[in-house]
Formats: structure tokens, sequence, C-alpha cells
């Protein structure tokens, strides 16, 4: 058993980061240890976690099992959980209570609770003491250990914790079974350093940690080769990515070097402004395959409330930079993250966000009320402003996330943009995909376009959608 720690979870020191090639590694016996059994993922929280979730398959898929949609039906249930707020506690206890109904039909039943959340202290003790019937709680860094764990829970009913509160290594040559076969998640960096004082992710996921430039070439290259037309690079902090390597190479450089490998459209999630260079900004703009679009947390527009963050830029200049990225690519889609109600976040900070928004006029924004997270340094800051006041914020911007999505979507009325087409859409005899800029597009195509980027003359607009045609 190995419980977290959140003393350990907070600590950054100056030690090497190990690449491992031969972490996870299985033996025949293995190999058909889920012969006729079937599993389900159920994933919650970031594109970082459904990631892991397609690593875990892959696993699994190795070990004999063949995936379930209905976790009903399966054998084995993962919960790939988040922590990032409060809200996804509820999801996740709410499935636990059904799960456990499942069980007193068929108690061989096996719960792994996997992700960000099993890194927090209070949720191991809670599942340690409350939930004794869950069989795995594995953290973010132990994806490798799940067949062992499995393996010791066939054999031992006793609940197994291995979670790891460690600034982490880097683990390669993990199998995975991809969600899709056009566009493909590319983990370029692990971890996050940037301590923001709201957030939980750098004690759930550890120091920030680059993989190596040729392993990512590598895998691109081969999904190239294998058909994938879409890579989209993560890390919860991409523009720092190099700067914890040996080498000399920097975000700008692997941009540049996967955009070389000529695949067709590079994306790239997270950035942080303050290590948005200007090499990046040229870059992006030099190659046609690097999508022009860019998600750029803004958190909030109150300089006050930055500082409080720990967000080190200030409003004028994240707007600088707004300003830098729109004149080099003027047809650039920009969004954001916004939290509204930060401790003691006044009327006044709060109009700052409105006016900020006013004036950049973002494509789209992911926007969220503060939510407490346990060890964070904002945990402990003072708070008088009441959850119905923060609502009534939240509505607010809401209101203007609404109207300039809808603006920014009108500019497309009548123009010919390039459409990766997906897959088939709710709608009747449509197919939908996405633009380089990341609009959803519906489109009246039969499903032979499916995996192919083609020319759509856009006919409609919606707030939250486009319908085009072929042309
Ligand atoms: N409360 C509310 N929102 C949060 N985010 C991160 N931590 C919190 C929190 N404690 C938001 C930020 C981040 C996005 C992924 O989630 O806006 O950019
Ligand atoms: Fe959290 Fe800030 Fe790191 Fe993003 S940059 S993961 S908000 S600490």
């Amino acid at each position: 058993m190995n419980l977290p720690n959140i003393n350990e979870a907070r600590k950054r020191t100056k030690e090497k980061v190990n690449v491992y090639y031969d972490k996870y590694k299985i033996n025949d016996k293995l190999k058909s240890l889920g012969k006729n059994k079937k599993y389900t993922i159920l994933t919650y929280g970031c594109q970082m976690n459904v990631h892991d979730s397609e690593n875990m398959s892959g696993i699994m898929e190795e070990l004999g099992y063949t995936k379930e949609d209905n976790f009903e039906k399966a054998d084995v249930i993962i919960l790939n959980t988040c922590a990032i707020r409060e809200n996804a506690h509820n999801k996740v206890t709410g499935i636990l209570g059904r799960i456990k109904k499942l069980r007193e039909d068929n108690p061989n039943i096996i719960t792994v609770f996997a992700g960000c959340m099993a890194q927090e202290e209070g949720i191991a003790n809670m599942l340690k003491s409350k939930y004794k019937w869950v069989d795995i709680v594995m953290g973010t860094h132990n994806l490798y250990s799940l067949p062992s764990l499995l393996e010791n829970a066939y054999k031992d009913k006793k609940q197994n914790i291995e979670v790891y509160s460690i600034e982490g290594d880097i683990i390669e040559c993990l199998p995975v079974k991809r969600d899709s076969k056009y566009k493909a998640w590319v983990n370029i960096q692990y971890g996050c350093d940037k301590f923001c004082s709201y957030c939980i992710v750098p004690y759930t996921r550890g120091k920030q940690r680059s993989r190596l430039p040729k392993d990512i070439i590598e895998e691109v290259k081969k999904l190239k080769e294998e058909g994938y037309l879409e890579v989209t690079l993560l890390g919860q902090n991409v523009n720092a990515y190099g700067k914890d390597l040996e080498e000399n190479y920097t975000m700008a450089n692997l941009l540049e070097d996967v955009a070389l490998t000529g695949i067709d459209r590079v994306r790239f999630v997270t950035s942080h402004p303050w290590d948005f260079s200007d090499d990046m900004v040229n870059v992006i703009a030099k190659y046609d395959n690097i999508m022009p679009y860019i998600h750029l947390p803004l958190q909030s527009g109150s300089d006050r409330i930055l500082k409080k963050m720990n967000r080190r830029y200030t409003n004028s200049e994240y707007r600088e930079l707004f300003n830098k990225l729109r004149k080099a690519m003027p047809e650039c889609a920009i969004t954001t993250d916004i939290i509204v109600g930060f401790p003691n976040e006044t009327k006044e900070d709060f109009e700052e966000t409105l006016k900020i928004y006013n004036d950049l006029k973002y494509d789209l924004a992911y926007t969220f009320i503060y939510s407490k997270r346990e060890g964070t340094p904002a945990s402990i800051m003072e708070d008088s402003i009441s959850l119905e006041e923060k609502e009534e914020r939240l509505q607010r911007l809401n209101e203007l996330v609404n109207k300039y999505a809808r603006e920014a979507n009108e500019k497309y009325l009548g123009k010919v943009v390039k459409v990766l087409i997906e897959g088939p859409s709710d709608k009747n005899n449509k197919v939908m995909g996405y633009t380089e800029t990341m609009k959803l597009v519906n489109i009246s195509a039969d499903e032979s376009y499916i995996g192919k980027i083609v020319d759509v003359k856009i006919t409609e607009v919606k707030t939250w959608s486009l319908e085009g045609e072929l042309v």
C-alpha cells in the first residue's frame, strides 16, 4: 500500500528526470488475464486524462480484455478521475454508488479508481475507510503497473492502494488504443511547475517534465504513416516545453520539427501566456499545417486577482500578447479559460474581466466558478463573496461568451473553409468535423467523406456550430 502525501507532492528538487523505455512489461501469462472478460473506462476531465485512458485501453487489450461501452456489463470498471473542481467529486461518488449496486449481483466485478482524484490525500483516505470494496486505487504516475495490480486483485480480494506523490519520471512505450483513426493526442510534457494558487494539478501530476524531442517526432511520424491527419501536442503548460531538457530545445523548435513531418494538422494545448515566445508566434504563423487556433487561458482581467492567482502576467501584458497573435495571424481563433469568484474577487475586479472580454472578443471561453482545492494556497484565503453572487457573475460573463461566439461564427457565412470530417453528425444524413480554427461544422455529405479534409462552404451560422455544404 502506498498513500498520497500532499507535502511530498508539493516538493520540487533538481533531481534528474529518468526516461524509461522498459517499465511496462507483461509476460505471456498476463496476456490471457482478461480472456472472455470485458472492461469499461469512464473518463472525467481534461485531454490529458482522455489520453491516459487511451493508454489504459491499450494495456487492457494487451491483457486480453475487450472493450465494453456499457459499464453495467463490464467485468472491470476503471474510473479515470479529475480533481480540478469539486463537481467532479460529486459525479464520481454518484457512479461509485451505482457500481456498488452492480456488485451486489456480481461480486466479481473489479473496480479501479485511477487518475487525479486518487492523488488527493482526502480521497485516498475516504476510499480506504468508506469504499473498502474498491479493489484498486492507483494514481497518475503508475499506469504501467495496471497489469500487476489487476493480477493481484484476482488473487487477493483486499483493497490495494498504490498512489505515489512523486515528482515523476517519463514512461515511454505504453500501449495505446486511440479513440479516433484521424486525430491523435501526443503527450509532449507531463506535470506542471507553475503553481497557480487555485490549482491542484502541480500536486496531482508532479513536476514539469518534457518528453525527449526524438520520441515525440518518432510518434508523430508513425501516426502519419498510419494515416492520421491531425496531432494535438498535449501538456499542462506546453509553451514551457524543453525548459527542463539538457539540450537547448524549445517549444518553437518542437512545433517546427512536428510541422516538418508533413502531418496535415498540428494543434497544441494548453498555453500559459507567461512562456509564449516570439519564436513560437513566428513558427505558428509560418507553417500552414500548424493550425490557427490558440487556447490562451486568461483566468481573470484584474491585476489584483492575477497576482493573488500567481499567474505572473498583468492585464496589459496579456493584451500585448493577444494583439501580437492577432497581428501575426489575423484569421486565428483565440479561446480562453476564466475563473469567476476567486476568493474576495470584488465587483470592480470582475468588471475588469468583463472589460477585457469585451475588448478582445474571444471566439469562445470555458468559464468556471472558483472551486476550493484542499492543499492549494488559495484554499486558505479569506472569501466573503457569496455563491449566489458568484453564480450571477458567471451568468453575466456567459452572456458575453455567447454573444462573441456567435459574432465570431458569423464571419464564416459564405466562406469556403477546410474541414476534417470525423464522423456522422447527430443530425440525419450529415457528417461533422472541425475547421482549422476549431469550429464545429455539420455538413450534408455521405459517410464516404469521413477521414478526409475537404473544402466546405458555410451556409448557416449558429452560436455553437456552423452548417455547410461540400464545394
Ligand atoms: N476552480 C475553478 N476553476 C479552476 N481551474 C483550475 N483550477 C480551478 C479551480 N480551483 C480552471 C482554470 C484552468 C482550467 C483547466 O480549469 O481556468 O485553466
Ligand atoms: Fe494549473 Fe496553472 Fe499549471 Fe495550468 S499552469 S495546470 S492552471 S498550475
